[in-house]
């Protein structure tokens, strides 16, 4: 009965989350106009999302960019059935385009080529990763990790007032809540013509933050921040890296999470374990 809950709660969720996908093919261009704002001259706004575990304070104040997605216009997850009848692979990449109208050279046709080629990439050591094309498949893939006998929560950013600014300095308010879990998934939208997640989870150790902000225009947003306390295994060209100005393996790499990437952690069994994260 819970679970049934659960399961209409998620997709519920995702449904609305993947209204908000990213657009296809959509470019950092709105992220120019802020780009005078920023303090890091030579760094993209949207990149604005990294932290080390020593910033995350009461107190703490910080630009951070969480993207606005304008749902009218972004990609909707579709039926396991019907996303399972196309081939999801680069190699198919030519048939894909013509099926879905698109030029060799046109941004969707970059933005498809890229998310095929990142879900197609290996996963670095101590990582499980699966690009989720369904619901269900995304599910399934969390189950997986996070075992078939426990439950499982969702967790994702929520903006608690509607604004249309995505990049601004945000203050940590108290109330900071480390969310216990033992295993993690974490779910990003990938731009695509449909839904696509791109869901993996780390063997090294991850801590789940919420995080209550409060924007300079007053906004107040309860963050999901995921921080990685082994970061020895990326590539040393992983943009976290540039921001923070630090090297793999020496620091901690925390970041925020946009609204529309979903975290799963096993379900703790306590009075108030709720669906209240979401
Ligand atoms: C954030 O605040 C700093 C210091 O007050 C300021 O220099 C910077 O321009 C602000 N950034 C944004 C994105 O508003």
């Amino acid at each position: 009965m819970a679970e049934n809950f659960l399961i209409i709660l998620l997709q519920l969720l995702v449904i609305m989350c993947s209204s908000h996908g990213r657009e296809l093919g959509g470019g950092t261009k709105n992220n120019m106009n802020h780009h005078m704002m920023n303090n890091h001259h030579d760094i993209d706004p949207s990149l604005m999302v990294f932290l080390t575990m020593k910033d995350l304070k009461v107190g703490q104040r910080m630009p951070i960019y969480f993207p606005k997605r304008d749902p009218s216009t972004s990609p909707k997850l579709w039926p396991k059935q019907e996303a399972d009848s196309l081939p999801f692979s680069l190699e198919k990449l030519p048939q894909l385009l013509q099926l879905f109208g698109f030029a060799r050279d046109s941004a969707q046709a970059k933005a498809m080529e890229d998310t095929l080629r990142e879900c197609e990439s290996k996963p670095i050591k101590g990582e499980v990763k699966f690009c989720a094309t369904s619901l269900d498949s995304m599910l399934d893939f969390a189950q997986s990790i996070l075992g078939k006998d426990s439950g499982f929560r969702v967790l994702s950013t929520s903006h608690k007032t509607k604004s249309s600014v995505a990049f601004q300095n945000y203050t940590m308010l108290e109330d900071i809540k480390e969310m216990e879990a033992r295993k993690m998934v974490a779910c990003h939208t990938m731009p695509y013509p449909y839904g696509v997640f791109y869901c993996h989870s780390q063997t090294t150790q991850n801590k789940v933050y919420s995080v209550p902000l409060e924007g300079d225009n007053g906004d107040k947003v309860e963050a999901i921040v995921v921080c990685h306390l082994d970061t020895s295994e990326w590539a040393s060209s992983h943009p976290s890296f540039q921001v923070l100005d630090v090297k793999p393996g020496t620091s901690s790499v925390c970041h925020f999470f946009p609204a529309d990437n979903l975290i799963f952690i096993p379900k703790v069994l306590q009075s108030h374990a709720g669906f209240t994260s979401m």
